[in-house]
């Protein structure tokens, strides 16, 4: 069984879409297997956003990502590391098809509404550097 790493950055939680996006991923099936709310600490921001220290962008963004408080989760199932970036859509909400996540909620490169790990082994990583392994639940969920 596959998990990867979703976080609902600033801007979705402060646009009240919470629900709606968390909502769309029990739709489709997946499991929440671990969950965390609150402003991201300055270390495991720049930990999460090690490969993009140096970008020009990488201060505008980590003041941003650390601007108000972010969803984080956890989710399981078959194919999801896969999948759940095919629902979040493109990077850049300009690329992003309508229907996903980007493609229907936001509008800009910087607040891009969610992130999601984008290969098992970044996803492996994330979830490591956000939560502990007792922070992993393991529950039966009805289809
Ligand atoms: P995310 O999937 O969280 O991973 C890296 C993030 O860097 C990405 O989403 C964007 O929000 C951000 N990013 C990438 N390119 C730029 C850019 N040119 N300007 C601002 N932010 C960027």
């Amino acid at each position: 069984m596959e998990r990867t790493f979703v976080m609902i950055k600033p801007d979705g939680v402060q646009r009240g879409l919470v629900g709606e996006i968390l909502s769309r991923f029990e739709k489709k099936g997946f499991k929440i297997v671990a969950a965390k709310f609150g402003v991201l600490p300055e270390a495991v921001v720049d930990k999460h956003y090690e490969e993009h220290l140096a970008k020009p962008f990488y201060p505008g963004m980590k003041a941003y990502i650390t601007s108000g408080p972010v969803l984080r989760f956890v989710l399981e199932g078959d194919n999801v590391i896969a999948t759940v970036r095919k629902m979040n859509g493109a990077t850049n909400p300009a690329e992003a098809a309508p229907g996903t996540v980007r493609g229907d909620y936001a509008l800009s490169i910087g607040k891009n509404v969610i992130h999601a790990s984008d290969a098992p082994e970044s996803a492996a990583r994330e979830i490591t550097i956000h939560f502990t392994d007792a922070e992993i639940v393991s529950y039966e969920k009805i289809d």
